[in-house]
C-alpha cells in the first residue's frame, strides 16, 4: 500500500519524468508483436538517399517504397501502413536543415536557413540564444515535413586539423554538453527529433571508416563521452547516431558496451540509435549492440539479418527490441501525428535571429588602440578573395542549401560604408573566372575529389598603395573551408599561404604608412595560425562561418552596433607543433592491409592512440605551460568588466555549493560578459589538469556602470574525476580552488572550499577497456 501510494504520488508530481518515446514503448511493443519477420527487418534496415551513382547493388534495400517525400533528405524509415506506421524522414545536419531547395516541376523553393556553424554558436556561450536558434531550426524541420534533424554534432575538437570541427562545439566537454543541451531542447520543443552525433570519438576524417581510436577509460569518460552524457541526461535527444570509427577495437555501431551498457544502462537513454550512413561492417553485431536502425540500409545488411535469424545466430528477441525502439520513435513523430506541414517556415524572421546569433559568437582576438569599432572611416578597401565570396558554413553533409549568403562587402555596404569599387571589380572578375573553370560538382564528386579554393589573388603594389591613399581603412578576409571526408592540412590551410602572408604584409605596410588601420577578418570553421602575422595588423575579428547573414553580422560588430561578446571554446596554438595531439594525429596506417571499401575507395586499417589522455585543449596548454596564441575562453569586448564579491554558500562542500559573483561594466559602451568558472581540484590521488571548466554564465547586456550578480551551482559530479580502478566518479577530499575568469588564463577572482571526506559520486560499468597499454601523458 505504501509503495502504491508512493507510485501514485510520483505519477502525479512527475508526469513528465519519462520521455515520450519511453511512454510509447508499450504500444510499440504491441505493434511489433503483430509484425512479420520481413516487416521487422524492413524497419531496422532504413532507406537511404537517392543518389544516382550511389544506388545500391541489388536495388533498393527496401523494395516497393520510395523516399521522395522530402527531396534531399538523408533517409527515411520504412512505412508499414497496415499497422498505421508512416515513413519518417531524417535530414542533415548541424548548421540547419539540409534538403534540396528546388524540386522537379515545382515553382516553389525549399530553402533553409544556414545558421552560424556549431563552433560559432558555442563561442556565444549563451545557452538561451542557442536554444532560440534550436527552436527556429526545429521549426524548419517540422514545416518542411522532416521528423529528425541529424545533429547536433558533438565530437570533441581534439586537433585543429579535424575537418568537421565546424560541426562541433568545443575542445571542452562541458561547453559541448551544455550548448548541445540547449540546441536539442530548442529543436525538440517543436515536437521533432534530433540525432546527436557521432557517438563516439569520431575526431578525424582520415580513415574514418577504419580507424581504431585507442583511448583510456578515464579520457573516454571525462572528455569524449561526457558531452554526450550531459545531453542524454539533460535534454533526452530522440536519437543518437553511432560513429564510423572503431573504439578500443570495436566499431562503435557494433559495440554493446558503448550503445547499451554506457548509453542505456549507465545513462538511462530511452531513445533509438541509428548508424552513420553505411557505418560499421556487421549488421548482426549492430543489432545485438543496440544499434536499432541501419542507415541508409543496404540489401547486404538486410540479407545478413535475415540469414542470422534463420540460422539462429540472431535471437528474434533482439530484433524485436530494435524494432520496438524504432516504432516508439515513429509514434512520436509529426509524420505519425499527421502534422500538416506548411513548407513555408518564416525564413525572414529566422534570418534576423541567424544574424543576431552570428554577431554574438564572433570573437574579437585583437584590437590595438581601439581600431574597432569603426568610428570615422567611411570608405573601406576590402582585400582577400573571401571578402567577396564569404563562407557561410562548411562542406559535406553539414552544408545547408540557403538562398543567399551576404558577403562581407555586401554587409559593409548595407551598413552604409562605401566599399572600393575598383577592388570589387578586380576580385569579382577573378572569382567569376575561377568558378567558370571549376563548375559545381555533384555532392559525391565533391566528396571524393573536393574542388580547391581559388588561390589568393595577388594584387600589384601600385593598386594597394593607391587604395591606401584613397580609402579610410582596409579589411582583409582570410577564408578557410573544410568538411567531411578530408582532414585539413598544415600547409596553406592551418598556416597561411605565401600569397596571404604577402597580402597582409603589403596592405599593412601601405595603409600604416598613411596612418590608416588594417583589420583582418578570419572566416573559417576552425583554428588557423595567427601568431606569425597578427602583430602586423591593428585588429583581428574571428567571424567563424556565420551562416547566411554573414556579412551583415560582421558589419554589426565592426560598426559597433553589436559589441562582441564571443569567447573561444577552442585553443588557438602559436604553431601546429605545439598541439600535443599533433604527434598522434591522424594516427598510424597499416597500408599493407588496405581493402576496397565504401564507394570503391581504399580503406586502410589505422589506429590513433590518445596518448595525451585527458590533456586535450586547454587542459594541456595550461597544465604544461605551453603558451597559446589565444587561450581557451579568450575574447575581447569594446568595454571592460570588473569582477567582485565572489561568495560561496559554504567553505566546506556538502553535496552542493552555490557561488555568486558581481560583474560590473566599467567601460563606456554596453556589453555582455562570459564568466567562466574553473576549478582546481586536489591531486593527491590522481593526476589532474591545472583547472577545468565547471560552469559558465553570460551576463545580460550591461549598460556602462551596470552590475549583475551571476550564480553558479556546483554539484558533486562536477567535482569528480573518473577513477579507473574503481570505475567510478569520485570527488577527492581536500581543498578546491574556484577560479572565476574572463578566459582560462585571465582569472580575476578566486576562492577556496574544502571537501572533508571523498565522495563516491557514481559507480559505472567497467567497459570499453583498451586492449593495449597506452603511454598516457602525466604531469
Ligand atoms: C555523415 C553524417 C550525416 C550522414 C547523412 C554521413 O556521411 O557522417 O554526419 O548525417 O552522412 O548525410
Amino acid at each position: 500500500m505504501k509503495y502504491l501510494m508512493q507510485s501514485i504520488a510520483l505519477l502525479l508530481f512527475f508526469p513528465f519524468v519519462n520521455n515520450a518515446q519511453e511512454n510509447n514503448y508499450t504500444k510499440a511493443k504491441e505493434l511489433v508483436s503483430k509484425m512479420t519477420l520481413d516487416e521487422k527487418i524492413n524497419l531496422v534496415v532504413g532507406m537511404g538517399m537517392k543518389m544516382g551513382a550511389m544506388n545500391m547493388p541489388g536495388g533498393a534495400p527496401n523494395v516497393g517504397q520510395t523516399m521522395d517525400k522530402v527531396p534531399g533528405a538523408a533517409g527515411t524509415t520504412f512505412a508499414l501502413p497496415q499497422l498505421g506506421l508512416p515513413t519518417t524522414v531524417v535530414a542533415d545536419g548541424p548548421a540547419g536543415l539540409r534538403i534540396e531547395p528546388k524540386r522537379v516541376n515545382d515553382a516553389n523553393t525549399y530553402y533553409a536557413t544556414a545558421w552560424p556553424v556549431a563552433t560559432l554558436l558555442a563561442s556565444t556561450w549563451d545557452v538561451k540564444l542557442v536554444e532560440q536558434v534550436g527552436k527556429a531550426m526545429g521549426n524548419e524541420v517540422k514545416e518542411y515535413g522532416v521528423d529528425v534533424i541529424l545533429g547536433p554534432g558533438m565530437n570533441i575538437m581534439r586537433n585543429p586539423l579535424g575537418a568537421r570541427n565546424f560541426e562541433y562545439y568545443s575542445e571542452d566537454p562541458l561547453v559541448t554538453g551544455k550548448i548541445a543541451t540547449a540546441m536539442v531542447n530548442g529543436i525538440q520543443w517543436n515536437g521533432v527529433g534530433t540525432s546527436v552525433k557521432h557517438f563516439a570519438v569520431n575526431n578525424q576524417e582520415t580513415n574514418r571508416n577504419s580507424v581504431d581510436a585507442i583511448v583510456s577509460e578515464r579520457a573516454l569518460r571525462e572528455i569524449y563521452l561526457r558531452g554526450f552524457e550531459l545531453v542524454v541526461k539533460e535534454a533526452k535527444p530522440w536519437t543518437v547516431m553511432s560513429s564510423y570509427n572503431l573504439l578500443n577495437g570495436t566499431y562503435t555501431s557494433q559495440s554493446y558496451d558503448l550503445l547499451t551498457t554506457v548509453l542505456r544502462k549507465d545513462w538511462g537513454f530511452k531513445g533509438m540509435v541509428m548508424t552513420d550512413w553505411f557505418g560499421g561492417k556487421d549488421a548482426v553485431a549492430q543489432m545485438k549492440a543496440g544499434n536499432d536502425l541501419l542507415m541508409p540500409g543496404t540489401p547486404q545488411k538486410r540479407k545478413a539479418i535475415t540469414d542470422a535469424i534463420n540460422n539462429k545466430t540472431l535471437d528474434v528477441k533482439v530484433l524485436d527490441e530494435n524494432a520496438t525502439r524504432i516504432v516508439a520513435y515513429i509514434l512520436e513523430t509529426p509524420a505519425f501525428k499527421k502534422y500538416a506541414f506548411s513548407n513555408k517556415p518564416d525564413l525572414k524572421q529566422h534570418a534576423v535571429l541567424a544574424r543576431e546569433a552570428a554577431a554574438n559568437g564572433m570573437v574579437l582576438l585583437k584590437n590595438n588602440n581601439t581600431a574597432l569599432p569603426i568610428i570615422a572611416a567611411k570608405n573601406i578597401a576590402a582585400f582577400g578573395n573571401t571578402s567577396y565570396d564569404f563562407i557561410s558554413g562548411g562542406t559535406g553533409s553539414g552544408d545547408v542549401n540557403e538562398e543567399y549568403t551576404i558577403s562581407l562587402v555586401e554587409g559593409l555596404q548595407n551598413a552604409g560604408y562605401t566599399v572600393d569599387a575598383e577592388l570589387k571589380t578586380i576580385y569579382s572578375a577573378y572569382l567569376y573566372d575561377y568558378k567558370a573553370k571549376h563548375p559545381k560538382k555533384s555532392f559525391i564528386e565533391e566528396f571524393v575529389n573536393p574542388t580547391p579554393n581559388a588561390s589568393e589573388l595577388l594584387l600589384n603594389n601600385a593598386i594597394i598603395s593607391s587604395k591606401a591613399a584613397s580609402s579610410d581603412m582596409a579589411v582583409i578576409t582570410i577564408g578557410r573551408n573544410a568538411g567531411e571526408g578530408k582532414d585539413r592540412v598544415v600547409l596553406n590551410d592551418f598556416n597561411l599561404s605565401k600569397a596571404e602572408q604577402q597580402l597582409i604584409d603589403e596592405v599593412s605596410t601601405a595603409f600604416h604608412a598613411k596612418g590608416k588601420k588594417v583589420v583582418v577578418i578570419i572566416n573559417a570553421g576552425g583554428v588557423i595560425e595567427v601568431a606569425s602575422w597578427r602583430d602586423k595588423v591593428d585588429a583581428v575579428l574571428l567571424a567563424w562561418q556565420p551562416g547566411l547573414e554573414a556579412g551583415n553580422a560582421v558589419a554589426d560588430v565592426l560598426s559597433g552596433k553589436v559589441n562582441p561578446s564571443g569567447k573561444l571554446a577552442v585553443t588557438f596554438p602559436v604553431k601546429y607543433e605545439d598541439e600535443i595531439t599533433a604527434k598522434n594525429f591522424p594516427g598510424k596506417e597499416f597500408k599493407e592491409k588496405a581493402v576496397t571499401g565504401f564507394m570503391g575507395q581504399k580503406e586502410i586499417p589505422a589506429e590513433v592512440t590518445h596518448e595525451e589522455g585527458v590533456y586535450v585543449g586547454y587542459r594541456y596548454y595550461n597544465t604544461f605551460n605551453v603558451k597559446p596564441a589565444y587561450e581557451f575562453g579568450y575574447g575581447l569586448s569594446y568595454t571592460n568588466f570588473d569582477y567582485k564579491n565572489v561568495k560561496l554558500s559554504s567553505s566546506t562542500f556538502k553535496g552542493k555549493l552555490v557561488i555568486t559573483l558581481e560583474v560590473t561594466n566599467t567601460g563606456t559602451v554596453a556589453g555582455k560578459e562570459v564568466v567562466q568558472l574553473y576549478i582546481a581540484a586536489p591531486t593527491n590521488k590522481l593526476d589532474k589538469p591545472n583547472e577545468e571548466l565547471k560552469a559558465f554564465a553570460k551576463t545580460d547586456l550591461l549598460q556602462p556602470g551596470q552590475t549583475q550578480t551571476l550564480q553558479f551551482v556546483i554539484d558533486a559530479k562536477l567535482l569528480a574525476s573518473f577513477h579507473t580502478a574503481a570505475s567510478a566518479w569520485v570527488a577527492d577530499a581536500g581543498t578546491y580552488t574556484v577560479k572565476l575568469g574572463t578566459s582560462s588564463l585571465a582569472i580575476k577572482q578566486t576562492a577556496t572550499f574544502t571537501l572533508a571526506k571523498e565522495i563516491l559520486v557514481e559507480k559505472v560499468n567497467k567497459v570499453l577497456v583498451p586492449t593495449v597499454t597506452i603511454n598516457e601523458l602525466k604531469k
